[in-house]
């Protein structure tokens, strides 16, 4: 299917539970960074008494509303955990369907990037990616390198601990003078480089931690968690972060509240 994201319009229906949730964001505060932690969908498809691979089908039709939604709210980045370093855990068959879904998802939804101006980009361990997975992903992140609107931010094979130790490898090799070292110069050789920090991370399936997700940069992000099993996650689920997200504080350890990190 191929469509044009174009704004809110049509897309949210008048009197549902979307348009007053819409109504109630501030759209000149909105997060600049989403990042969501997809979890539930092996617990969605037993609680159907399907085999867990049928959940992360389902999965992939909540990334495609994920990216629609963020894309036409605004969002500028947005980041997907889809497969983390330590789930090589899982039996062989399960991993193997995970890395097919993700290839799908890449043929039948490239050319939507390209025509909504939106950029992948990857983070984690390319080396360990499957072949023909990776070759894809390079190829859709060629296509759209110079698109703007919004960046979808693949975390693939990620893990947080092992991006530091790989950062801190590189910088070392480069930088030798202790003193250059700060948190910006670190910053500059993790995969997130030039990507400001998320705003708003996002777990489904209730679990309260982090799983080894961008443990660098969720320093002073807000952690909003949900029951909902991700492949249940909807546009609405999204709309109520971001109204929840508005009505915090965040004060990035001082007494007032601040809008952005950067403004103190
Ligand atoms: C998230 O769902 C998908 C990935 C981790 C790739 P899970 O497969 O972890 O689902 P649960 O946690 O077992 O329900
Ligand atoms: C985190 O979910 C990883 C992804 C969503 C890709 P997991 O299901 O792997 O995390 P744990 O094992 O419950 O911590
Ligand atoms: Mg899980």
């Amino acid at each position: 299917m191929f469509f044009m994201f174009d704004t809110l319009e049509g897309y949210i229906q008048p009197g549902t539970v979307e348009a007053e949730l819409v109504r109630q964001i501030d759209f000149s505060r909105l997060p600049a960074h989403v990042a969501i932690i997809m979890d539930g969908n092996g617990r969605w498809a037993n609680q159907r008494n399907l085999p867990r691979t049928e959940g992360h089908k389902a999965g992939s039709e909540s990334v495609k509303e994920a990216v629609e939604a963020a894309a036409r709210l605004g969002i500028k980045y947005l980041t997907l955990y889809a497969f983390s370093r330590e789930n090589w855990k899982r039996p062989e068959d399960e991993v193997n369907t995970l890395w097919g879904l993700l290839r799908k998802y890449l043929a039948e939804e490239s050319r939507v990037l390209v025509e909504n101006d939106l950029r992948l980009k990857v983070i984690g361990e390319r080396s360990g990616i499957p072949y023909l997975v990776r070759r894809e992903l390079a190829r859709v992140e060629r296509q759209t390198c110079h698109n703007r609107r919004m960046t979808v931010v693949l975390a693939l094979n990620y893990g947080g601990r092992q991006e530091i130790i790989k950062a801190i490898k590189k910088m070392v090799r480069r930088k030798s003078r202790l003193d250059e070292i700060d948190e910006d110069l670190f910053a500059r050789y993790l995969d997130t480089a030039g990507i400001p920090d998320p705003d708003l991370l996002i777990r489904t399936s209730g679990e309260m931690r982090l799983s080894n997700f961008l443990l660098w940069q969720s320093a002073y992000t807000e952690l909003w968690v949900t029951p909902v099993l991700w492949p249940d996650f909807r546009k609405k689920d999204l709309l109520q972060a971001i109204v929840d997200y508005q009505r915090r504080e965040r004060r990035f350890g001082g007494v007032e509240p601040v809008q952005k990190k950067g403004r103190q």
